[in-house]
């Protein structure tokens, strides 16, 4: 940049676009919408573009709802956007279904230009391995993928799914990490055409859920990222935090299944509820976490089995959904419904 276009930048107030690719890992969050009190899908999306200044270049939809893929459009953020469980059988059974769904809800975001909504993934369904669905995500994610190879998207939109911890029959140490007996075969299945197609698994990651599970043996520091020593010595790695070992234990499950060291994960999810289960639930730690979390995530700093690895992540959720079962559930946002912050954390 030569000075002159400096001094014009500076004189004109002229943002200069946000390269969140430059400055470590992307972060992202969950945009939730179990809730009868939230904003509407424009505004939020204002609200994340203009208000947040792209301050979170990521956003994951959990279902494709049109009012904000058209407000996506008009913005720089990246979006990981699901379809909804109910859609999985027909996505299974039918590429017809695939290649409208794909019509509705992809191409007409995308302008002549190659631009508009910047679609990252596609996840089919979220949390439904293991469950009855579990058999026909795999065969929906191919009819997709098939559906986007004709559209000519399918090299800037990568198909995959969300699963949770429940799909690890073993978790601890991080390197025993293993997919559990009654999906290793869909999950075998699954991990193989990921890897084939360079696409990652995303995966839901919650220390939380962990630590309340144990409380008496798992730390508060580890789980809040402030433990100042190694909690767990697995062979030759150290973990200082729950996140990175829990993260680390679904690689080791798919590297089992894959038969190669490179494969890829993105968290889709991970957080901490503010309120509705004292004393574990609290602002305090809901702060802390998410504040650690966010500096690992932007610091780019990998996990002990992956040290380069730029861990791509997204925080649940932007706001509390009051929709949601009673209790933390409905306190995982970092906003409440009128978009004040329940403690600082952008
Ligand atoms: C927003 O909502 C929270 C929680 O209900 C409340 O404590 C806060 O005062 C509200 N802020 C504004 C500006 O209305």
């Amino acid at each position: 940049m030569t000075p002159t276009v400096a001094i014009w930048i500076l004189f004109l107030g002229i943002a200069i676009p946000h390269h969140s690719e430059v400055l470590g890992a992307d972060i992202g969050i969950n945009y939730g919408r179990l809730g009868n009190n939230l904003p509407t899908p424009k505004r939020v999306i204002e609200f994340l573009a203009k208000d947040l200044n792209n301050a979170i270049p990521l956003v994951r939809l959990f279902d494709p709802e049109p009012e904000a893929l058209a407000a996506l459009s008009e913005t720089n953020l990246i979006v990981a956007l699901g379809t909804l469980n109910q859609d999985i059988p027909q996505l299974a059974s039918s590429l017809d279904f695939a290649r409208d769904w794909i019509k509705k809800y992809i191409t007409p975001y995308i302008n002549s230009n190659g631009q508009g909504t910047r679609f990252r993934y596609l996840t089919v369904g979220n949390e439904v391995i293991p469950g009855p669905l579990a058999a026909q995500v795999l065969p929906a994610m191919k009819n997709l993928q098939q559906a986007l190879v004709e559209a000519k998207l399918s090299s800037n939109i990568q198909v995959s799914t969300v699963v949770p911890s429940g799909v690890l029959g073993s978790s601890f140490p991080p390197s025993a990490g293993a997919f559990a007996q009654d999906v290793l075969g869909i999950m075998t299945d699954i991990a193989n055409y990921l890897h084939s197609n360079n696409a990652p698994l995303l995966i839901n990651v919650y220390p939380y859920f962990a630590y309340i599970s144990d409380p008496e043996h798992i730390s508060l520091d580890y789980a809040l990222f402030r433990s100042q020593n190694a909690v767990v010595i697995d062979g030759d790695r150290q973990y200082y935090n729950l996140f990175d070992a829990i993260v680390d234990s679904f690689v080791a499950a798919l590297v089992k299944v894959v038969g190669s060291e490179d494969v890829k994960v993105v968290v889709s999810e991970t957080g901490w509820p503010s309120a509705g289960n004292e004393p574990h639930a609290t602002i305090e730690n809901a702060r802390t976490y998410n504040n650690n979390l966010k500096n690992r995530i932007q610091n780019g700093k990998g996990t002990p089995r992956n040290p380069n690895l730029n861990l791509e992540t997204y925080i649940f959720a932007l706001f509390n959904e009051n929709q949601k079962p009673a209790g933390t559930e409905q306190n995982f946002g970092s906003f409440y419904p009128n978009m004040t912050a329940v403690y600082p954390l952008w």
